[in-house]
């Protein structure tokens, strides 16, 4: 059978593996990418970030509208749910989004081809379609960046009606009349507020004490408060051990964490049930154990600074890799690798990745947490401020969460900023770039910030971490 020849294949069109193609024929590199979906996007696009930040949008709309713009001087009556209608508009948001991709492959003449890959050698691969027709590819270099997949728990039927994955969540015809969502990170956390904003009556069961063990805890203390506020309830430090599928309902059977299971358990009934107990990498049926491709124990790839595999011209990026599954993170390496195989310096800074929960309100942060500065015995100053006081915020009724940056208490650099608040996740981006040029406390503070803006609370926090804010 006749090969089909590049520079470059990419392995995955998600984040990670769109970006890693764009840039590759920017530089001059004919690519050819391979996906298994027949759209571009990857989970991010079909049925992650984007699908779920539009259901976020859409969902708080609904509810400001109903119980939140009275406060404002506008009467609002008989404010109803069009859910048919929302879901369109988020699958015509994915497809806008995913088409964008198709034009930009396109633009840059990179082929896309649609099927599932396998690796046959360090060059070659084969593609199946969906009609089973094979064809072959041969590059000197091939990224794999395939993503990750929804983790189930033992004892769970995934049928995405009632036992649910992010993303059957996302695409429920009707409000389930309750939900219970095990896992108290990213995802069930978002999708807990889309659905409690839509009426359903929410329960989130997390085996940790804590939510998002990752974040700073003093934030994690605030939005766990602030979600309780929303009417979601949080059953903590607790695990499923069974579910029952009734008639209309479920049943779940919940016990205390890491405890023996035949205790009698707390019995949680509900319409429908999410699994959000975190991701694993997409590794598997790719050909990699006949390469002997070197893996870590958790199945992710083992890669060098430059992405390289220990198989020489394979590179790995994104999910399947080491680091925290996030697409931003994906597209840096995926920036990153093209770079290298064209034979330029490329570099990533993994200390300063932020990262952002679109609840309301937000959660974003970048850098050490003070838990981790603590853990390591790094003396700091954190600089706190509350949005309460900052005058855009009360204008907008907006006054949940502050602002709070952590630096070394000797040079005054900023080690870490962690945010909750409306606008945290696009704040975050002065925190980051910050963080990136080396920034201390002080060059915040005395830069110029408008007024009345959110990030005021962030010029604040950065006097209050070297010397004293001034609007407290
Ligand atoms: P996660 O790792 O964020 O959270 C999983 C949670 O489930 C943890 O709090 C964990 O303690 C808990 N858990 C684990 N096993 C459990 C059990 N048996 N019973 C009860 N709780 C249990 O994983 P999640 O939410 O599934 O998201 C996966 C990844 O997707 C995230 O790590 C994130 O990187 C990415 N993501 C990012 C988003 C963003 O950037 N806004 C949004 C959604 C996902």
């Amino acid at each position: 059978m006749s090969e089909i020849t590049s520079d470059v294949i990419v392995i995955g069109a998600g984040p990670g593996g769109y970006v890693a193609a764009i840039r590759a024929a920017q530089l001059g590199l004919s690519v050819i990418v391979v996906d298994k979906r027949a759209q571009a996007g990857g989970t991010c696009l079909n049925v992650g970030c984007i699908p779920s930040k539009a259901l976020l949008h859409s969902s708080h709309k609904f509810s400001e509208t109903r119980s939140h713009l009275k406060g404002h001087g506008i009467l609002v009556e008989n404010v109803r749910l069009d859910l048919k209608a929302m879901l369109a508009r988020k699958d015509a948001i994915i497809d806008e989004l995913t088409c964008g991709i198709g034009f930009l492959f396109r633009k840059h003449g990179i082929r896309f081809a649609n099927g599932r890959a396998v690796l046959l050698g360090p060059k070659h691969i084969q593609v199946v379609n969906e009609d089973g027709e094979t064809h072959n590819y041969h590059a000197e270099h091939i990224i794999l960046a395939t993503g990750s997949e929804s983790i189930s728990l033992p004892n769970f039927e995934i049928d995405e009606t009632r036992i649910l994955t992010s993303t059957g969540a996302l695409n429920l015809p009707k409000v389930p009349k309750s939900l219970a969502v095990i896992g108290g990170g990213y995802i069930g956390l978002e999708m807990a507020s889309v659905w409690s904003r839509l009426g359903s009556s929410v329960t989130v069961i997390e085996a940790g004490d804590r939510l998002v063990p990752t974040m700073d805890h003093e934030v994690g203390h605030a939005l766990h408060k602030a979600l309780e506020k929303q009417d979601i309830v949080f059953r903590m430090n607790r695990q499923v051990t069974k579910v029952i599928k009734k008639d209309k309902t479920l049943t779940l059977h919940v016990t205390p964490a890491n405890q023996k299971t035949d205790q009698i358990p707390e019995i949680i009934d509900c319409t429908a049930v999410l699994l959000a107990v975190g991701r694993r990498p997409n590794t598997h049926g790719l050909g990699l154990e006949g390469m002997n491709i070197e893996m870590t124990p958790q199945g992710k790839v083992v890669v060098n600074r430059h992405y390289q595999t220990s198989c020489p011209g394979v590179y790995a990026i994104g999910d399947i890799i080491h680091g925290p599954m996030l697409a931003h993170k994906a597209m840096e390496e995926g920036v990153a690798v093209a770079e290298y195989i064209s034979g330029q310096f490329a570099h990533v800074n993994y200390g300063i990745i932020p990262a952002v929960i679109y609840t309301l309100p937000e959660v974003a942060s970048v850098g050490k947490t003070e838990e981790e500065l603590k853990e390591k015995g790094i003396s700091y100053q954190a600089g706190k401020f509350p949005f309460s006081a900052v005058s855009r915020a009360k204008t907008m009724g907006e006054t949940t969460g502050f602002v709070k940056i952590l630096t070394d208490a000797r040079t005054d650099e900023i080690l870490g900023i962690h945010i909750i608040g409306d606008a945290a996740g696009s704040m975050i981006a002065e925190a980051a770039i910050a963080m990136e040029f080396g920034a201390s406390a002080e060059d915040i503070a005395r830069s110029c910030h408008a007024h009345p803006t959110f990030s005021e609370a962030m010029k604040e926090a950065a006097w209050a971490a070297f010397d004293k804010p001034i609007h407290m």
